[in-house]
């Protein structure tokens, strides 16, 4: 058995396909469910910029939804100061670092209503930085463990209720936690490990100790791990109205040594696998749960895509152990045609793969209990490309995966199912699963019912690792090879699944789009990380896009013209004048497709968690950790205990502290966003 080749050597030898998808509609009116009005974008593309607010076209305004420390309830009456925060307030606060949101309506509705004047957000809370908290602290060696704490219960997930008032749409506060459905979900909330790892012996092993360390405080259900969930990235949601999470670098959560030496080998084997490196914070610091040394096996507990019903504020989340434990980057569902459930994730890691898992069972669109363990019992594939522009879904079994480990005299055994998930990249690496450019969010372009029509794009934000061998790699420093940076803007891929189901086992792929400049006239460009990257988009003198230059696509949105909306994660690395932005192109018409620069986010800042209201005529994102660096590219962390201000004010300016926050987009004349 050898491993397939990776991504980034695919795109060098596409010489053989170009013509096929590249060029090809996402998707022809043909076969549009729905008769969406006119998809046309008539807004006029913005110029780059590295201004510290947000950027919109001529005719759009923006408000902050809501920002880290927003009380979530009535019961907060002092204002949020990041100076004072102590854990059980940051426990009714909206989190830090937000990324992936999602809306729900205010009862299960399927399909889901194209209008309402309530609706639930759902917001997850990624992770949260050192220096970009506790303002008047000089001296990070005198930070307290109390302090620690309480920024860890930053992470995790906020819900909040939202309505539309005269101004728009405005968070709601709740009377008191458990009324309403606000809430905050961190990494100490009871949760449930459901699926075939549930019990697996680390799970168990690092359970009873999280448990031990974090006290009861009357909200368990039985059987509850009081871990929560950390480092939560893209997700998505399901047909019956619950949110799922993804766990990425849940390694940034834990401090200490690799150099334990379990005898299970656990650990050793997370710390090739996963990257594990001490965190900046001592151990003595950090919860007891989340040191290493007092807690080897914690990492088990994370990694996981975790499911949380939205109208239970008391409800459990649900880690779903069937879909793998790995850098989990997004949740995407999209029915089959025989209504089981697919769900697409990615492993946001250099050179790690693309997950599918197709539930056994069929989604009940009349009787929402019915559906609430759907993603316990299934069949977990990993992509595999293939030169000619085919490719496979590879069923992920304990048999097939020990076969091939077995063929290629590697030692590795998996014991039965719960082992081969809980070291989930392994299997897919032992069967052939395609090394990618670090994929990151993927949509499913699907039809008013949650049908999944075939298209599926995954943004592949970028690859660092350098160096090319073929003569005419798109991504090649034809001058000066050793210079080059391999993917340094990334791309957003494009499957189609076989026969337009999402069941199907076999796929057709393409590049959907190139990050790059497509007006450049070198190859490279120099930018501020160092090696020059390259930054033509054409494919053999083909470009998939013209118009607005981007880099590192990170989020994905498809609206319901299937227009494509792309947020970026580290465009300020590549083009440094102007900050991560959000980008849309149509897809219902042949390459070369022009993208629209639409949103350009503050300084320092991500932009996450691209999403539409039910009518269209609002657009949210996360503006995630503002200030992370200046305009110079240098991080905040280098500069910040030197006494130097925060490089953004973002979002309540003036000389405040920064803040992540949700911002809401509305079009002046109240109109379709985008048209
Ligand atoms: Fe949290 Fe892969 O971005
Ligand atoms: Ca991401
Ligand atoms: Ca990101």
């Amino acid at each position: 058995m050898t491993a397939s080749k990776p991504m980034r050597d695919l795109i060098a030898s596409r010489r053989a396909v170009l013509g096929g998808l590249v060029g090809a509609p996402l998707l022809s009116f043909a076969g549009c469910a729905s008769s969406e009005s006119q998809s046309a974008l008539r807004f006029a593309s913005i110029p780059e910029t590295n201004a510290d607010t947000i950027t919109l076209p001529p005719g759009y305004s923006w408000r902050t939804l809501i920002a880290w420390g927003d009380a979530l309830f009535d019961t907060l009456t002092a204002p949020f100061d990041p100076d004072t925060l102590t854990r059980a307030e940051q426990e009714q606060r909206f989190g830090s670092h937000n990324d992936m949101l999602a809306w729900f309506p205010t009862t299960p509705t399927f399909p889901q209503p194209r209008s309402a004047a309530r609706m639930i957000l759902c917001v997850n809370n990624e992770y949260v930085s050192l220096e970009l908290a506790y303002p008047s602290i000089r001296d990070p060696s005198t930070i307290t463990p109390a302090q620690v704490e309480a920024l860890y219960a930053a992470i995790g997930v906020s819900v909040v209720d939202l309505e539309q008032g005269a101004e728009g749409w405005r968070i709601v506060r709740g009377a008191a936690p458990g009324a309403g459905h606000n809430r905050r979900i961190t990494p100490f909330t009871p949760v449930l490990f459901s699926g075939p790892a549930a019990d697996h012996p680390w799970i168990i092993a690092a359970a009873a100790r999280s448990n031990a360390a974090e006290p009861d405080r009357g909200d368990s259900v039985p059987g509850a791990v009081r871990c929560g969930t950390v480092a939560n990235c893209a997700g998505g949601q399901t047909p019956w109205g619950t949110y799922l999470t993804a766990e990425e670098n849940f390694e940034e959560v834990f401090a200490g040594s690799d150099s334990l030496n379990l005898t299970d080998n656990a650990y050793a084997l997370d710390a090739t696998s996963f990257g594990y490196v001490a965190t900046a914070l001592p151990e003595a610091l950090v919860p007891r749960q989340f040191s290493l040394r007092e807690n080897p096996h914690g990492p088990a507990l994370y990694g996981w895509i975790v499911e949380i019903d939205p109208y239970d504020p008391r409800s459990a989340p649900k880690k779903r152990t069937a879909l793998g434990r790995k850098k989990a980057e997004c949740a995407t569902t999209a029915l089959t045609r025989d209504n089981r459930v697919a769900v697409y994730s990615g492993d946001d890691q250099r050179n790690e793969h693309v997950y599918k898992f197709i539930t056994r069972g069929r989604f009940d669109p009349h009787l929402r209990a019915n559906n609430m363990e759907l993603l316990d019992d299934g069949a977990l594939y990993a992509a595999q490309f293939h030169e000619d522009g085919r490719g496979r879904w590879l069923h992920l079994t304990t048999e097939a995966a020990n076969a091939a480990a077995e063929a290629i005299e590697s030692p590795i055994r998996f014991r039965d199912q719960a082992d081969l998930l809980m070291r989930v990249r392994e299997a897919a690496r032992l069967l052939g699963a395609t090394p990618m450019d670090r994929p990151e969010d993927i949509e499913a372009v699907c039809d008013t019912n949650w049908r999944g029509l075939g298209p599926v794009l995954i943004a592949c934000t970028n690859n660092s690792e350098q160096g090319f061998e073929r003569p005419g790699n798109p991504r090649r420093d034809s001058a000066n090879p050793a210079r080059a940076q391999s993917n340094a803007a990334g791309h957003v891929l494009r499957i189609d699944e076989d026969d337009g189901d999402c069941a199907a086992l076999n796929f057709s792929w393409d590049i959907f789009a190139m990050g790059g400049d497509p007006d450049a006239t070198t190859l490279t460009a120099p930018t501020r990380v160092g090696a020059p990257a390259h930054v033509s988009t054409t494919i053999d003198g083909v470009s998939p896009n013209t118009g607005a230059r981007f880099a590192c696509p990170d989020n994905l949105l498809v609206d319901s013209a299937q227009r494509i909306w792309i947020a970026t994660d580290g465009n300020d690395n590549v083009f440094a004048n102007c900050n991560d932005s959000v980008l849309v192109t149509e897809s219902r018409t042949a390459a070369p497709r022009t993208l629209k620069r639409f949103l350009v986010g503050p300084l320092g800042a991500e932009i996450c968690g691209p999403m539409m209201a039910p009518d269209e005529r609002a657009f949210f994102c996360a503006i995630q950790h503002p200030g992370a660096n200046d305009v110079r590219g240098v991080p905040y962390s280098q500069t910040r205990w030197t006494g130097a201000p925060p490089p953004s004010n973002f979002p309540d300016g003036g000389q405040s502290w920064p803040r992540s926050a949700v911002v809401v987009v509305t079009r002046n004349d109240g109109g379709r966003i985008g048209d």
